[in-house]
């Protein structure tokens, strides 16, 4: 079989992290200080996928040009592709049949994170040979996702974000396919949400008769589309990190698994793993609690701050209560002053959520 190509699709509009994601795009947002879209270049990197195109969205795609650059980094080359409008996952293949050019390919959700990376996954492609692998998990609200009917290990029928699901068993986004899956996404018409859908083009697969392998992944999974998945996908990173502390950590305690990036200050705080400072940083008379990804040039003051991430140039200072399971974005200011009567005032952007425990 000639070499698998990588498609990762990072368009899209990205709803459901606003405001974070108003101004920039939902696969920029970092994971324990590195951004989500990294990790899946990474796992295609790993199991051998060199030539790696990347669907852009016209508002979003500049962003991430610059963030991926030309693969260089990651011992890639990168193609980006322009969707137009977010028309759907079996669009987004559509718009990438130029670059594939009859290659077979993995294609990979930008906004996706998998433990087990892609090499077994190519290896039993390579093996068997179907027209498209897919890969399962279950979930605990399938719903929200596609979702397979299975007859044994056979795979009957997918349907996206159905509202009475037959199985828990939800589609992971990451998706092996040969040349058939165009003519089938061709065929499609738009979806009840107005999206091709590739749940739609898997299905007009299996109907044709021809070889639809599923497998079920065994490490962990997160679609990072919402906040509670991106906190737990920080924490699961975190989990694995190798503790490294390269910036100054003065009459401190830093406890299990710390990263301190250069540059960074931690001053008379306490530093509880897993947990890592971004270089630049400024921690002072602070507690910085487990699964929390401070960024880079962020300052912590007199506040503790826990399970949470903390986007660059952001200042959190004299909370006086702890802040947990937060995302806050860039340059965001959180203070209190001493000033009476006691009151909130804020300078809140659209769409952000605030809720005062
Ligand atoms: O995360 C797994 C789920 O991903 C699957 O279970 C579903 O079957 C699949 O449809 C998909 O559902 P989502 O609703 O989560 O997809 P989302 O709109 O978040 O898009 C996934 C990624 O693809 C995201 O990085 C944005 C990008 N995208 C999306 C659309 C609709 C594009 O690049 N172009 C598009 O037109």
């Amino acid at each position: 079989m000639e070499p698998l190509k990588g498609l990762i699709l990072s368009g899209g509009a990205g709803t459901r992290l606003r405001p974070i994601t108003h101004t920039s795009a939902k696969q920029l947002v970092p994971v324990a200080n590195k951004p989500v879209l990294f990790y899946g270049i990474e796992a295609l990197v790993d199991a051998g996928i060199e030539e790696i195109g990347i669907i852009i969205a016209p508002e979003t795609g500049d962003e991430i040009r610059e963030a991926a650059g030309d693969g260089s980094d990651f011992g890639a080359s990168i193609t980006y592709i322009v969707q137009d409008e977010p028309a759907g996952l079996a669009h987004a293949v559509l718009t990438a049949e130029a670059f594939i050019a009859g290659s077979p390919f993995v294609m990979y959700l930008g906004d996706n994170l998998l433990a087990d990376g892609l090499r077994g996954l190519v290896a039993t492609f390579r093996e068997d040979e179907p027209d498209a692998l897919i890969l399962l998990t279950p979930v605990d609200d399938p719903s929200s996702y596609g979702v397979a009917e299975l007859d044994g290990e056979k795979v009957v029928r997918l349907i996206e974000k159905p509202k009475d699901p037959p199985t828990n068993l939800a589609l992971v986004g990451v998706y092996l396919f040969a040349q058939p899956i165009f003519d089938a996404a061709r065929s499609l018409e738009p979806s009840w949400r107005g999206e091709l859908e590739i749940t739609e083009a898997i299905d007009s697969l299996i109907d044709d008769g021809l070889k639809v392998q599923s497998e079920v992944v065994s490490g962990w999974w997160k679609d990072t589309g919402q906040l509670a998945d991106m906190l737990e996908a920080n924490r699961l990173v975190l989990e694995e990190i190798e503790p490294r502390l390269d910036g100054d950590t003065d009459d401190s305690r830093i406890e299990g698994r710390v990263i301190v990036e250069p540059g960074a200050k931690v001053i008379r705080s306490v530093v509880r793993g897993p947990a890592v400072i971004g270089a630049g940083a400024h921690i002072e008379d602070a507690y910085v609690g487990p699964y929390t990804s401070i960024g880079d040039s962020v300052r912590i003051c007199r506040s503790e701050i826990e399970h949470s991430i903390v986007l660059a140039g952001s200042v959190v200072e004299d909370l006086g209560t702890r802040m947990e399971a937060s995302l806050l974005g860039r340059e965001v200011k959180l203070t209190r002053s001493d000033g009476m009567p006691k009151t909130l005032r804020m300078l809140v952007g659209d769409k952000s959520e605030i809720e005062i425990i």
